[in-house]
Order: structure tokens, then sequence, then C-alpha cells
């Protein structure tokens, strides 16, 4: 596979996403979005973090056929092999390596505050595992390796994006200027999606009612009914106020995601229409704009060889960046080099 990644800006970016369970619109929103709208102008880097997904258990055969799941997706999603670095996380040994050095540089006290671990915690009660406590540093750990300049993620990764900066300035200031400080870029509309159901949630993979959550591989009918049953509100405008009508709000982010049209334009549109056409034009829209993905997603998970391939390359091209950082990290901090 020829390598033409360049970038126009000179930058580098980098993101990830666990390969648990199916990934959601919210993901695909917030994250897998501005990956594909990105590889131009930055040098990319998308890793599939299964070493992250590890930290609540995973079933090994799943979490194997996951993996291919989220690098199909990603292609399938316009990411493009030949502009990007794709790799799955475990095949470049240096995240684990450069996460244990950065435990040094990190307080317990740090990793007990962050939102996710107190969430996750109190999720999975009978397996708070070091793991899931430890899981920002790693993500650092993946971050700081490829020199990112830019991390585009949703909203609920902005606490492990600002300790990640913090642990890359306090590593600088007490050798030499190491690492590049990351910054989070956030899409304007839809960095959080929140659950049909409840929007006071954020849409999750992992959320105990799957009627709140479209998944990227559910069917037409299923993407219908999930919308169809989304909570609003009385006031019976479609208006964008997230304060007021969290539900209707929600919906118009999604709307507008999909569609590439304004705030302003898509209340325009339903200005006077009740919330069950609105509710059906989301799900139309959606549906249609996944059918496609699902089927190029459904064609490269028949080919596994063109998948390792891509994964072989990620792989070489990533661990050339990561293992050149380490030895960096690895000199500065005195450990004898042979
Ligand atoms: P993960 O797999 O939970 O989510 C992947 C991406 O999707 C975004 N996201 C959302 N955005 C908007 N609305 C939602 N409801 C929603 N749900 C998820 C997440 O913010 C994320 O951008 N820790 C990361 C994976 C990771 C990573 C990294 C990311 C590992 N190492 C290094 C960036 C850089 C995570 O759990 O993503």
């Amino acid at each position: 596979m020829e390598n033409t990644q360049r970038s126009v800006t000179g930058k580098r970016l980098y993101s990830a996403v666990q390969p648990t369970n199916a990934l959601t619109i919210g993901n695909y929103i917030g994250a897998i979005r501005n990956m594909v709208a990105l590889q131009d102008e930055y040098d990319c880097t998308y890793a599939i973090a299964n070493m992250h997904a590890i930290t609540v258990r995973q079933q090994p055969a799943q979490l194997r056929a996951n993996t291919l799941s989220v690098l199909a997706l990603y292609l399938a999603c316009g990411i493009d092999p030949a502009k990007c670095t794709l790799y799955v996380q475990s095949h470049v040994p240096c995240h684990a390596e450069l996460a244990w050095v950065l435990n040094t540089f990190t307080y317990v006290g740090e990793m007990e505050r962050m939102t996710q671990f107190k969430d996750k915690s109190a999720k999975h009660a009978d397996n708070i595992n070091m793991g899931l406590m430890d899981y920002p540093v790693l993500m650092a750990a993946d971050i700081l390796l490829y020199n990112a300049d830019v991390v585009p993620v949703g909203i609920d990764q902005r606490q492990h994006l600002e300790i990640c900066r913090d642990i890359a300035v306090r590593f600088n200031n007490i050798y030499s200027p190491t690492f590049v400080v990351p910054e989070g870029v956030y899409p304007k509309v839809g960095a959080k999606i929140s659950d049909l159901l409840d929007p006071s949630k954020k849409m999750s993979k992992s959320s105990e009612n799957a009627a709140g959550t479209v998944f990227m591989n559910d069917d037409r009918d299923a993407i219908i009914r999930k919308f169809r049953r989304a909570v609003t509100d009385s006031e019976g405008v479609v208006r964008y106020d997230p304060e007021a009508k969290p539900g209707i709000s929600n919906l118009l982010s999604i709307y507008t995601a999909f569609t590439g049209r304004s705030i302003a334009q898509a209340e325009a549109e339903f200005a006077g229409k009740g919330y069950g056409d609105f509710k059906s034009a989301v799900a139309e829209t959606v549906a249609d704009c996944l059918a496609p993905v699902q089927a190029e997603q459904a064609r490269l998970l028949s080919d596994k060889q063109y998948l390792n391939s891509v994964l072989e390359e990620g792989a070489r091209r990533a661990y050339k960046v990561a293992s050149a950082t380490l030895a960096k990290v690895y000199r500065k901090i005195g450990f004898y080099q042979l």
C-alpha cells in the first residue's frame, strides 16, 4: 500500500475508538465524522483502542470481532488508509511502556477524581480494576507517543485530554521539552449526543436500555422505532434549546450532523410541523445515511486479507513514530541504553 500520508497544516492529529460493542451514532457524530473531515488537513493516526477496552471485562471472541468491525467502519465512513495510519493499539507495545513511565508522573488523587472512573466504578462495582483507574494515563501515552497537536473527540473525553496536557507539561518542566501538548477538538454541534430515552444521559454503546441508543449497524426498522420513541417535550415547537428542550435539541443535533444543514435551517424547515413529522424525518435521514456505510462495512468485513494488510501497514508506521518518542523519553529519564 503506497503511503501518500501528508498534511496541509504540517500538524499531527490522533484519535481512537474502543472496540466495545457496536459503535453508536454518538461515536460517529462526536468523533468519527471529524476524523474523516480532518484527514486531508492533518497527518492523522487513528487507533482501535483494545487495551482500553479490557478495563471492562470483554468476551475474547467478541473483542476480536469488534476490532475488525471498527476498522471496517472507519474505512466505510471514509477514512483513507493511504492518507492515515490505522492500527490496533496492542500491536504497538510502546503504549504500555510509555503508560508505565507516565504513571510515575500522575497522582493517584488525580485519577480518583476522573468523572468517567467514578461512573464506571459505580457501574462495574465488582471489577474496579487498576486499569480502569489508569485508563487516562494509557490514553495520554497514546496521544503523546505520536506528538499529536490535535485530538478530535466528544466532550466526554475532555477531562482525559486535560490530564494528558497536565502530564505532558509536568514531564516537559521536569526534563526539557519532550512532548507536544495537544489540543482537544470538539464538534460545535454534536459533541455530546444524548440517549434518546433519557436526554440527560450520554448516548452510550453500553447503555442498559438499547432503545435509547442508535447503533451504526441498526437496521432501518430499528432506527425508525427508536426515533419514534424518543423523548421530547410538550411545547410542540422544533427549536434548539438544550437547557429547556434537551430531547428536541438532541434530535436537531443529530439531524444537522447527518444533513450538513445549520440548526437555523433545520428549525425553519420544521416550523409549524409537529414532533411526529420531525422525528420521522430525522429517522429517515439517519437510516438513509447509514445504509451505504453498513453495506460497505459488510463488504470490507468479507475481505479479511485486505483488512489485515491495512493493520499490518498501520502497525509498522505507528511503531516507527511511537518507538522514536519512547526512546527519547527513556533517554531523558535516565534508562541505561545499550
Ligand atoms: P469511546 O470508544 O468511548 O468513544 C469514541 C469517541 O466517540 C465519542 N463519543 C461521543 N461523542 C458524542 N456523543 C456521544 N454520545 C459520544 N459517545 C462517545 C468519544 O468522545 C470518543 O471521541 N478513551 C476513548 C478512546 C481513546 C482515545 C485515545 C481517544 C483511547 N485512546 C486517545 C482519543 C485519543 C474512548 O473511550 O472513546
